[in-house]
């Protein structure tokens, strides 16, 4: 089936330089795959199983402590985390979280929402695999 859409002209040349860096050879080569993703990450909010996750948050010092460790307490599938330090002095966590889809996108979105944090990205796989 062909689909065609519309997208502003800045967009879609950043897209054609995103794609070449990530060597695919086609538009349509790499939307198939941003779909999948993004069906995937769409079916995981909605499933109950438990999945495990690698967070990583980058923080600068302004970050209000107090909040970000209120975040970390309410979330008992926290299972791991490390504390070190970037060039600039900025603060990178990584956690290690096992829970269902829908409480780690709630932990991320609190992440994100917190003032001071400047990156945080996450990569996932579900139990067993
Ligand atoms: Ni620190």
């Amino acid at each position: 089936m062909i689909v065609s859409m519309s997208m502003e002209k800045e967009l879609v040349e950043r897209f054609d330089r995103a794609i070449k860096s990530r060597g695919y050879s086609t538009r349509s080569e790499a939307m198939r795959d941003l779909v999948r993703n993004f069906i995937s990450d769409c079916e995981w909010d909605l499933e109950e199983e438990e999945s495990i996750a690698v967070i990583t948050l980058l923080y600068g010092k302004d970050v209000k402590k107090y909040k970000l460790m209120a975040i970390q307490h309410s979330y008992p599938e926290i299972s791991t985390m490390m504390h070190t330090h970037v060039e600039d002095g900025s603060c990178l966590e990584v956690y290690v979280v096992k829970g269902t889809g829908d409480r780690i996108r709630s932990l991320l979105s609190e992440f994100r929402g917190l003032a001071g944090v400047k990156a945080v990205k996450f990569v996932r796989s579900a139990c067993g695999v």
